[in-house]
C-alpha cells in the first residue's frame, strides 16, 4: 500500500487501533458468527452516497474495517456478497457534520483505499465522536491529506478549465479539455453551473463529460483532448489579458510552475505566452520602473519589494500565506468566486488598507481594488499625495460575493459569518506586515478588525485602537461614493475621502518618525 507521501510501513496501523474483529479473508461478527469476507462494490468512483448507505449497514452489522473489501462497479462481486449483514437491527448513530463534509471531499480522491479509511474513520467515530479532534491520529491526517489534495485539485479545476466556443445547430457552445487529478468533476460542476449559468457549455474529462443548456446539467462518457476545440478567437482575449497581468518584478518562475503544472499548459492559451514572458521580464522590469520615473513610489515599492527578497523569512511566510488562502474553504463564499483575492502591496508597508471584499473584475483577474471603487480609490489618494504602491491594500473578505442576474453578476454584501471566518487571513496579513496605521474602508472593513459593528460616520472622527494596540482610521469605502446620485453631494464627500486619506498620510508620517 502507498499514498501520496509513499508506502507505509505499516498499513494496518491507519486503521482502527482496538483489538480485531477479524481479517479480510473472513469476518467475524459481533454475534461471534463467521462470514466470508465482504465485498462491497460501489456504484462509482465518487460515489459518497452509495458508500454511506454501504457503510451504516456494516457498522449496524458490527463489520470490522479489516474484514471488508471496496470496489467500484467492474469489480465482480455484488454489495454484501458474502454473508449478508444488512439486515442487522444495530441502533444507529450520528456522525459530526465535519466527517460528512471530509468524506464527502475525500470520496472523490484517486487513491484506492479512500473508502476503507472513510469507513475506519467511521468505526472508530461510533465509539469515540471527537475522534476527527485528533489531529496528529495518522488516519484522521491521512483522511484530512486525501480531503486536502481534492480540493487543490478542485481550485485548480477552477482556475484552468480554458473555453472556447464551438457553432454549431443549436448556437453557441463553450467546450473546454481538462485532466482532473481526482474524480472531481461532478462534485465541482455546480460551480461551473453557478458561473456560467447563462451559457451553454461542455467540460470534457478522461473519466467523463459533463454539460449544462442554460437549464439542465447531463452527463456523457469521457473525452480526449482530441474531442476539444483547438484555438479560436477568445484564446487572442486570453492572452492580451494575461500579459497585460503578468507583472515581471513578481516573476517567481518555480511558484508559477507549481501554482499552474506543466500537465495543464497544454489546454492554456496563454501559456504559449510564458516562455517570452519569462524571458522578457527583466528587461519589462526595468522598462516599467523607467516609465514610472515619474512616480518614484513605484521603482520604490519594486525596490522594496526586493529587499525583502530573495530568501526573506517574511516573504516566505507571506508567499506560504497566500498558497494556503488560494485553498481557503473557510466558509462557502469559496465555492462561487473565481479565485481567492489576496492582499497585495510591499511588505514593509507602513499603511494598510483593508476594504470589503473583491468586486467582479478583482474576482477575475485575482487583485483587490482594480474596478470602478478601485479606480476611485487611486484617484483619491493621489489626491491626498498617497501611493498605493507604497501601501497594503487587502479585503476583509477574500472571496465575490455574488447574486447571478441575468449575464451580471451583481455584489451581495457579506454576512456577519463570512466577515468573522475571513477575519483570520486578514489578521494574518497585519501580523506579518506589522503596518504602522490600518485603514477600514467602510463597515465590512471596520468589523473584521474590531470584531464590533462600527458606524462610519462616528467613528470617521477618531482612531481606534486595535487589539494589537495599532492606530485603525476609519472612513468610507469608496463604492458608497460612486452609488451617490446627486453630482454635489457626491464632490462634497469624495472632497470628505480625499481629507480623510490626508490625516491619515500625515498620521503615518508621524509614526513613522
Ligand atoms: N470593493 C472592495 O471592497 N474591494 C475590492 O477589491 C473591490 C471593490
Amino acid at each position: 500500500m502507498s499514498d501520496a507521501n509513499g508506502p507505509l510501513d505499516n498499513p494496518a496501523d491507519l486503521f482502527d487501533r482496538r483489538p480485531r474483529y477479524g481479517a479480510r479473508d473472513g469476518v467475524l461478527l459481533s454475534d461471534g458468527t463467521q462470514s466470508d469476507p465482504l465485498r462491497i462494490t460501489l456504484e462509482s468512483p465518487d460515489d459518497f452516497d452509495d458508500w454511506r448507505d454501504a457503510a451504516r449497514k456494516l457498522v449496524a452489522a458490527g463489520v470490522s474495517p479489516m474484514s471488508v473489501v471496496w470496489t467500484v462497479v467492474g469489480g465482480d462481486a455484488d454489495l454484501f456478497g458474502g454473508a449478508a449483514p444488512a439486515a442487522a437491527a444495530a441502533a444507529s448513530f450520528s456522525v459530526p457534520r465535519q466527517f460528512v463534509d471530509l468524506a464527502k471531499a475525500a470520496i472523490c480522491h484517486s487513491d484506492p483505499e479512500r473508502f476503507a479509511l472513510l469507513y475506519a474513520l467511521l468505526w472508530r467515530l461510533r465509539s469515540n465522536r471527537q475522534a476527527l479532534e485528533d489531529r496528529a491520529d495518522p488516519l484522521v491526517n491521512r483522511v484530512e491529506k486525501l480531503a486536502k489534495e481534492v480540493r487543490r485539485d478542485a481550485h485548480k479545476m477552477h482556475a484552468f478549465v480554458r473555453f472556447r466556443e464551438v457553432s454549431g445547430d443549436e448556437g453557441g457552445r463553450f467546450v473546454a479539455f481538462f485532466e482532473p487529478d481526482h474524480h472531481i468533476v461532478r462534485r465541482e460542476a455546480g460551480f461551473f453551473v453557478r458561473r456560467f449559468a447563462n451559457m451553454r457549455w461542455s467540460i470534457l474529462t478522461p473519466e467523463l463529460s459533463i454539460h449544462w443548456d442554460g437549464t439542465t446539467l447531463s452527463e456523457g462518457p469521457g473525452a480526449t483532448r482530441a474531442d476539444a476545440p483547438e484555438g479560436d478567437p477568445l484564446e487572442e482575449t486570453w492572452k492580451t489579458y494575461y500579459a497585460s497581468i503578468f507583472n515581471p518584478a513578481r516573476l517567481k518562475k518555480k511558484a508559477m510552475l507549481k501554482e499552474m503544472p506543466k500537465k495543464y499548459w497544454r489546454n492554456m492559451p496563454e501559456t504559449s505566452l510564458v516562455a517570452p514572458l519569462i524571458a522578457g521580464a527583466r528587461a519589462r522590469e526595468l522598462e516599467m520602473i523607467e516609465r514610472s520615473g515619474a512616480q518614484d513610489g513605484m521603482a520604490e515599492a519594486l525596490a522594496s519589494e526586493r529587499r525583502l527578497e530573495p530568501g526573506s523569512n517574511l516573504r516566505a511566510a507571506w508567499e506560504a500565506l497566500l498558497a494556503e488562502a488560494r485553498q481557503c474553504t473557510r466558509c462557502d463564499l469559496y465555492k462561487c468566486g473565481t479565485q481567492t483575492v489576496f492582499g497585495e502591496g510591499p511588505l514593509d508597508a507602513r499603511i494598510l488598507f483593508v476594504g470589503e471584499q473583491p468586486g467582479d473584475q478583482e474576482d477575475l483577474a485575482g487583485r483587490p481594488f482594480i474596478g470602478p471603487a478601485g479606480q476611485l480609490f487611486d484617484a483619491s489618494l493621489q489626491a491626498a499625495g498617497i501611493d498605493r504602491a507604497q501601501t497594503y491594500v487587502t479585503n476583509a473578505v477574500k472571496h465575490f460575493k455574488f447574486e447571478a442576474r441575468g449575464k451580471r453578476r451583481i455584489h451581495s454584501k457579506p454576512d456577519a459569518g463570512e466577515i468573522e471566518a475571513c477575519r483570520w487571513w486578514q489578521e494574518q496579513e497585519r501580523g506579518l506586515i506589522k503596518p504602522s496605521l490600518t485603514v477600514a474602508l467602510g463597515a465590512t472593513a471596520a468589523r473584521s478588525l474590531t470584531g464590533k459593528t462600527v458606524t462610519i460616520s462616528r467613528a470617521r472622527e477618531a482612531p481606534l485602537v486595535l487589539a494589537d494596540g495599532s492606530e485603525c482610521w476609519v472612513t468610507v469605502h469608496p463604492s458608497f461614493l460612486l452609488r451617490i446620485p446627486e453630482a454635489d453631494r457626491k464632490a462634497a464627500e469624495r472632497a470628505r475621502f480625499v481629507e480623510d486619506l490626508k490625516r491619515i498620510r500625515t498620521r503615518a508620517a508621524e509614526l513613522a518618525d
